[in-house]
């Protein structure tokens, strides 16, 4: 998410991005249950049930400020749960709904998974969850309870070394070098406003003049806080095993690196034999699980960035999970 201030009629909780597209890869999707894996303010969900009023939607979000945003819908339920354990948190579903004498997905398992990723508009906008290098906070970062150390843990208590990789690695940051020397040799911090200065002091002028010179380092201690890679490679998987034949995964990226993680994932799976084109027969046995309905990532329209500036970062891509037929079943 672009930490751009939010446009002068967004006064709410968060604006979802492409809802139009979403709701659109969802419509042929087949019967079952439509999973928001990153409820937020609940700006796609509320698209889904309007489009789909007969689907159920299970929303989950790590952010139990998330859970003061659910309506009252009987056709909805929310889990605060991080979307790494999909898994766990599908089958809790399933055997809640059982309990209450409820089929919870009409028998008939997942047929979508959207994830949007990343930090919400209210996550940016509250001073004192400390994601945003434009307004002083405290150096928290923790989307969630789950995350056990904060930023202000992780800049205070690292290494030079460790920062460097932390920076490079989640940041892709030219000047990690430099950055995290300055933060070492300025140690203890403790507010957003004070590390953003130390690290623009940091990087080499004319660096100053392009985007905000804390932006890298700051998605870099903010992946690395809420361990937002992994827990976006185990929730891809989750969703992939989960969602039955014809049923579709769309994902919405902010940034390059969730976005590679992304696009490899459904690249690997969408790929078929990997023989030598001069083996008479198969013998590798893979036929792919996926079908790509993005070959390139779709962006939001100028009038959406216009109307939405935090939504220009954006990429989507969307798979369907091949139907092998009953044979193969
Ligand atoms: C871009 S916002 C989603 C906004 C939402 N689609 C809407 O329309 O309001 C991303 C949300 O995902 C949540 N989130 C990020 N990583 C998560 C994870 N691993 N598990 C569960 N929720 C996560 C964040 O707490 C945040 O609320």
């Amino acid at each position: 998410m672009d930490q751009s201030p939010p446009s002068s009629n967004d006064s709410s909780y968060h604006r979802p991005v492409m809802a139009t597209e979403v709701v659109e890869l969802f419509r042929e999707a087949p019967a079952g249950l439509l999973v928001d894996a990153t409820f937020g303010g609940g700006g796609h969900t509320r698209a889904l049930r309007h489009a789909f009023p007969d689907r159920t939607v299970l929303a989950l979000d790590r952010d139990p400020d998330a859970a003061a945003q659910v309506p009252a819908d009987p056709r909805l339920h929310f889990v605060a749960a991080n979307f790494a354990d999909l898994d766990q948190v599908l089958r809790g579903h399933a055997e809640t709904s059982h309990e209450r004498g409820e089929d919870p997905v009409g028998g008939r398992g997942v047929a979508g998974v959207l994830f949007d990723l990343g930090v919400s508009s209210h996550q940016l906008d509250v001073d004192e969850r400390g994601f945003s290098y434009h307004r002083a906070g405290p150096l928290d970062m923790r989307m969630g309870p789950d995350a056990t150390r904060t930023a202000g843990d992780l800049v205070n208590e690292s290494t030079v070394g460790e920062l460097i990789r932390i920076f490079r690695r989640f940041g892709e940051e030219r000047y990690a070098r430099r950055i995290a020397e300055a933060i070492v040799r300025s140690r203890p911090h403790g507010d957003t406003l004070e590390l953003a200065g130390v690290i623009a002091d940091a990087v080499p002028a004319p660096a100053r003049r392009q985007r905000h010179p804390a932006r890298r380092v700051f998605q870099a201690i903010r992946i690395a806080v809420n361990g937002e890679l992994d827990a976006l490679e185990r929730g891809l998987e989750a969703a992939i095993v989960a969602t039955r034949p014809g049923g579709r995964i769309v994902v919405i990226a902010y940034h390059s690196l969730e976005d590679r993680i992304v696009k490899r994932r459904f690249a690997a799976g969408s790929a078929g034999c990997e023989c030598p084109p001069d083996f008479p027969v198969c013998t590798c046995d893979k036929v792919a699980e996926l079908r790509r309905l993005t070959r390139k990532p779709v962006r939001p329209s100028a009038a959406e960035i216009e109307d939405n500036p935090r939504a220009r970062s954006a990429l989507l891509r969307a798979v369907e999970i091949v139907d092998f037929g009953p044979e193969a079943a």
